[in-house]
């Protein structure tokens, strides 16, 4: 299953893999360490990211102690947006670039860590803003060259930003979601303190959970690395590399462990076991997909959190309609799965059994059906929206849904299956409902 010998060699095909991740620090207290790491890099002036709700928590608090313990100077960027755009990663560049800091450390959530990368990276290198955006959206023009050291020290289980080089945002003008994937952009340390998921809200929890789940099927059932045609050079190799052996072990960690404990650390903030746990998996899953990269569900969340109308999801702020990015990406992964099981049958099949289902009596022809059963059900347990209906979308949006989907041209091409404007349109009809019980 995570053996090498699995990956058969295609003609021309990819032969090499590279494992690629930070270095990571795991386990309760680790934030205390952050002020000395940020010495061991060299730097003795730094700035601080984080969001105004983060702010007012114990983790700010303690890695500006240990900031100053180690005689760091910190400057701190308190203005992360959640769900950031083109505008708010120019207003942090531009603190980036006056500050002239040595190293960069950001604290909070998956939006933080982002907005963190993009500053650091238009301090360093100036550009228009769309020349380092993905295309066909921006001009994908590569990262010149190395930025600052990032300690990255995520305050939620979830997006695994910590570990990847890539940072999401809004294009307003466009109305496009989209992001900037580089290695040059993956965090140098990340600090992953369980202790600082202890005061998160369960809708928090859920989402950012389900988040990792499909981070790691995702990571699982993409295409595989010997499928992508041979790399002329090792800078031309993408992180996103397609299913490896290396990401194979996360991925399938990552679901054991998701399946035993998302649901408790959703319904008992208090279970110290299954928050660590889940915020084990999310790093698992982050390497995972820090190298195999992710495909259709992440692809299609893009369009559906950014057509968002009227949906609100406690725990989140209310101040405007958002579907938080864990939620956007679960709710149509049933349906896409169901659509790209057909093309790699076993792995649906294995990543479902690591979810917990049961695969006695099932045939490769049931592997779609059955791993997003066993996500369905996960996700009616722990109470987040089940389908595309629930976060107010009917068969009218679905041709824009089409739209902002079909731009996500390097996720829809590390998908096992490659869709065509019309089968998203099934996908998209198929994900308006979910199957089974309500
Ligand atoms: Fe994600």
């Amino acid at each position: 299953m995570s053996c090498a010998h699995a990956y058969l060699p295609h003609d021309g095909g990819e032969g090499l893999f590279t494992l690629g991740a930070a270095e990571v620090t795991f386990g309760r207290g680790a934030l205390r360490e952050v002020g000395e790491l940020v010495r061991a890099l060299g730097a003795r002036r730094v700035a601080l990211f984080t969001d105004r709700v983060v702010a007012g928590l114990e983790a700010v608090d303690r890695a500006r102690r240990s900031l100053a313990a180690a005689g760091v100077d910190v400057e701190v960027f308190a203005d992360a947006r959640v769900e950031p755009t083109d505008a708010s990663f120019l207003d942090a560049a531009r603190f980036a670039r006056e500050g002239r800091f040595e190293a960069y450390v950001s604290v909070g959530g998956g939006s933080v860590i982002d907005t963190c990368k993009a500053a650091a990276l238009y301090a360093a290198w100036p550009a228009d803003f769309l020349a380092y955006v993905n295309a066909p959206v921006g001009e994908g023009r590569p990262v010149p060259g190395p930025l600052p050291p990032h300690v990255a020290c995520p305050t939620t289980s979830g997006t695994g930003s910590e570990l990847t080089g890539i940072a999401v945002c809004d294009v307003l003008a466009l109305k496009a979601k989209t992001g900037i994937a580089s290695r040059w952009l993956r965090p140098a340390r990340a600090v992953v303190d369980p202790d600082a998921t202890a005061t998160l809200p369960a809708a928090v929890v859920a989402a950012s959970g389900f988040d990792v789940l499909c981070h790691a099927i995702e990571s699982y059932t993409a295409r595989p690395y010997t499928a992508r045609p041979r790399s002329a050079s090792p800078a031309l190799r993408p992180m996103s590399q397609g299913a490896n052996p290396w990401s194979d072990l996360g991925s399938a960690e990552a679901l054991r462990l998701g399946g035993r404990f998302l649901a408790r650390a959703v319904a008992d903030a208090a279970d110290a076991e299954a928050r660590e746990q889940m915020m084990w998996a999310a790093t698992l899953a982050g390497v995972a997909f820090g190298n195999a990269g992710v495909h259709l569900p992440h692809a299609m969340a893009y369009a559906v959190a950014g057509l968002v109308r009227d949906f609100y999801m406690e725990g989140y702020p209310a101040h405007e309609p958002m579907v938080p990015h864990g939620v956007s990406v679960v709710a149509g992964a049933p349906a896409a799965f169901r659509y790209t099981a057909p093309a790699a049958p076993e792995r649906h099949l294995a990543a479902a059994g690591m979810l917990g289902a049961e695969l006695r009596g099932a045939s490769p022809d049931d592997a779609g059906e059955v791993l997003s059963a066993a996500l369905t059900g996960l996700m009616r347990a722990a109470r987040v929206p089940v389908d595309l209906r629930a976060l107010g979308y009917a068969e009218p949006d679905v041709e824009a849904l089409v739209g902002g989907t079909i731009v996500q041209a390097r996720l829809l091409d590390n998908a096992p299956r490659r869709a065509t404007r019309d089968e998203l349109a099934g996908v998209f009809r198929d994900a308006l409902d979910a199957r089974g019980p309500r």
